[in-house]
């Protein structure tokens, strides 16, 4: 998979659903930065920051005498963060346009990288070497990606578990099947030692982080119906658009999987 073959790239939708799970996972990524512990005026990174990320917590985290570096390849992403940052008065962030896969960025030069959501690019290993390039010896890098294992509906929605199950199968066929062993084997095989954990939100009634499905489903329409046929991808998103109506219907997350390590000296 190339750079540029990001499945959701270039997508209206996809900029409103990265700025909405940004809000939903920010204290799950604060859990983890307290497990970290303080990050005073450290330099980070946050590779492929998309609209939010962790700008916001890593701004905090490292205070007024540290710096925090947003890298994306996407203009409008930027653009997005962009926005973002000068509403929240962000004064230690800069936003960079680089690709990780060819990065211009100083090696050694970060106290910390973190990615997420970002397997779905591909290359893994590479993307680790990258991070481990970028990290200075004794640096931690941190990659939280989905374990879909936990996502559904309380009582069951038939329709939408469907559509979890054909958005697991396309990313199966980009070598997702199990992406936490991916995750796992980045780390492994760069020789760093692993931290883990893990997060599961319960999204109450009407929560619009319920409706990750049908965006997925928006998102990723031509694969999708390469797997289910028209006529039953559409089915599919009618019917769910209704389950999502159930005012008594919880959803649970997928877990968001945690790791991080730290360079060797
Ligand atoms: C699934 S989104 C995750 C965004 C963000 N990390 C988050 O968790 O909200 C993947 C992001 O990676 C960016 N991206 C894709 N290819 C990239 C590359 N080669 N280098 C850097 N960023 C890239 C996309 O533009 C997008 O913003």
């Amino acid at each position: 998979m190339t750079s540029s073959s990001y499945v959701l790239a270039g997508q209206d939708s996809e900029l409103e659903r990265l700025r909405l799970q940004s809000r939903v996972w920010e204290p799950s990524g604060q859990h983890l930065l307290d497990e970290i512990g303080s990050g005073q005026g450290l330099r980070v990174l946050d590779v492929g920051c998309g609209a939010m990320c962790w700008l916001r917590l890593l701004s905090k985290w490292v205070g007024p005498s540290g710096q925090v570096v947003g890298t994306d390849i996407d203009d409008a992403m930027l653009s997005a963060a962009d926005s973002f940052v000068a509403e929240q008065s962000l004064r230690n962030v800069a936003l960079i346009k680089d690709d990780i896969f060819a990065t211009d960025l100083e090696p050694a030069s970060f106290d910390l990288v973190h990615g997420r959501f970002q397997l779905s690019l591909g290359r893994p290993a590479e993307q680790m070497a990258a991070y481990v390039r970028l990290v200075r010896p004794g640096g931690t890098v941190v990659v939280e990606d989905v374990n879909p294992n936990s996502w559904q509906y309380v009582p069951k929605a038939p329709s939408l578990a469907e559509l979890i199950n054909l958005i697991r199968q396309v990313f199966a066929q980009l070598g997702l099947g199990d992406p936490s062993v991916v995750q796992l084997d980045m780390f492994r095989d760069a020789g760093i030692v692993i931290d883990a954990r893990t997060e599961v939100i319960a999204l109450p009634p009407g929560h619009p982080y319920q409706r990750l499905p049908l965006q997925f489903a928006k998102g990723l329409h031509a694969p999708l119906e390469a797997i289910a046929g028209a006529d039953e991808l559409a089915r599919l998103e009618r019917e769910a658009e209704q389950e999502l109506q159930d005012p008594g219907r919880w959803g649970v997350t997928f877990t968001l999987f945690q790791t991080w390590g730290r360079r060797p000296s």
